[in-house]
């Protein structure tokens, strides 16, 4: 019965990413894609070519236990570059009325997320899904909750001219910063002309690249360290890859599966959010929504996408009763007899595992002087 289970879901994954392949495969840039790419292949599935291949990036070292990062060959990753996108990403001249920043709602004091359950944006208006961490976004092929974007760089001005986040016109953004010298200024020397939309993409979307947790507990254990989890933790690491299946769809080493999924969550409302299936119109993608990571999972409290689940405990609950059933709820979500003990064990991993020592703490850096006044803060 599993068996027939786990066939009849390999296929429907098989179909979906057939249809990808042929219809986002162009947007994405992909030229390749695995056949029947499952959450089990997309380890393997990351070390394949882009259509741009990556240039190296030895001042940008990788984590132990992640992957080397692909970066479109048309935005290498330079320190004067980061250091630009790490100011316009810490600066709220990007939005209308100097408020909000990128930081705003991916604080790194919140594991680079907001720390609530909706995202507050300009005027106080609040949005209808939780801030993602943006941790190791780089790994990922899809952005936002329902995968709209297909890459950082595109990703980048959303935020921006979203009428409740940032609410600017690209025009305005742009004139805003080439009327801010220090930025004009480097984004001559950087790109050799005064600032545009595509270069202010390209200036934060190489900062968020630095943004990587890797070389945690976790990482360590399965590289053969035998004390770097308590034993708790080692047995919810048992747990979450077998019993559990969380692996399924949570694929190290960056557990995502880049993947879209329906667990359930909020699906039950008056109006729920559909998800997946407004981009794709597939009626299976209903209530999908992307795997996100889970690395520095303990420091991004509220979870989902709905800020709906205030701590793990109530994550792992949440999984140990088996969802919420829909006719698109994933096959994989099932309910799983744990005992409370057991849960408690698989809380400890999620909180132990991923909490690298090497987390990107940075603070925010000094910007560049506004020419009329000094609203830089
Ligand atoms: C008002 C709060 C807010 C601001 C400001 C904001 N974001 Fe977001 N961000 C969100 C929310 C909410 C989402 C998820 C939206 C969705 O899925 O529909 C998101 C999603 C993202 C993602 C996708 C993560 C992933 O892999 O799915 C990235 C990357 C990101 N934001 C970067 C930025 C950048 C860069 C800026 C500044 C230019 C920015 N954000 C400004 C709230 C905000
Ligand atoms: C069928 C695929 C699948 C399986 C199996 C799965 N997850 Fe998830 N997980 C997801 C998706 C998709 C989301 C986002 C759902 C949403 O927001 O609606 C998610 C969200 C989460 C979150 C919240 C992350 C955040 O940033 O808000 C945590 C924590 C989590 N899962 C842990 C687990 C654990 C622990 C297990 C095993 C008990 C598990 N998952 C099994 C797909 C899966």
């Amino acid at each position: 019965m599993n068996t027939m289970k786990s066939h009849r879901m390999k296929s429907s994954k098989i179909a979906y990413w057939l249809v990808v392949a042929v219809f986002g495969g162009g947007l994405l840039g992909l030229n390749w894609l695995p056949e029947g790419f499952s959450p089990e292949s997309a380890g393997a599935a990351a070390s394949e070519p882009l259509s741009t291949p990556a240039s190296p990036q030895d001042d940008f070292p990788v984590p132990n236990g992640l992957k080397p990062l692909r970066v479109p060959s048309d935005n290498p990753m330079t320190t004067e570059k980061v250091e630009l996108g790490k100011q316009l990403f810490f600066d709220p001249r990007l939005s209308r009325d100097d408020t909000v920043s990128c930081a705003t709602c991916h604080s790194p004091e919140h594991g680079w997320s907001n720390g609530e359950r909706f995202a507050t944006g300009v005027r106080d208006q609040v949005g209808g899904r939780s801030s993602p961490t943006i941790i190791n976004s780089g790994y990922q092929y899809f952005h936002f909750w329902d995968g709209r974007a297909t890459g950082l760089e595109e990703q980048a001005l959303g935020p921006i001219t979203n009428p409740i986040e940032m609410d600017l016109t690209l025009e305005e953004a742009v004139e805003k910063i080439n009327g801010i010298e220090g930025y004009r200024h480097r984004f001559n020397t950087i790109f050799g002309s005064d600032a545009t939309a595509e270069t202010i993409a390209k200036a934060i979307a190489t900062f968020e690249r630095t943004i990587v947790s890797g070389d945690a507990p976790f990482d360590r254990y399965v590289a053969g360290d035998e004390d770097a989890l308590s034993d708790a933790a080692k047995r919810g690491h048992d747990i979450f890859f077998n019993r559990a299946r969380c692996s399924a769809c949570h694929v190290p080493p960056n557990f995502s599966d880049r993947g879209f999924h329906n667990i359930g969550i909020g699906i039950d409302a008056d109006e729920p959010d559909i998800g997946r299936v407004a981009e794709t119109n597939l009626l299976g993608d209903r209530g999908s929504f992307k795997t996100p990571t889970l690395r520095e999972i303990q420091r991004t409290a509220p979870y989902m996408h709905d800020g709906s689940l205030a701590t793990l405990s109530d994550v792992v609950e949440y999984y140990a009763k088996g969802g919420t059933p829909n006719p698109q709820l994933d096959e994989e979500i099932f309910p799983l007899k744990l005992t409370d003990e057991e849960k408690a064990d698989l809380v400890t991993f999620l909180e132990e595992a991923f909490a690298s020592p090497s987390y990107p703490n940075i603070t925010a850096p000094e910007l560049p002087d506004w020419p009329m006044d000094g609203g830089n803060n």
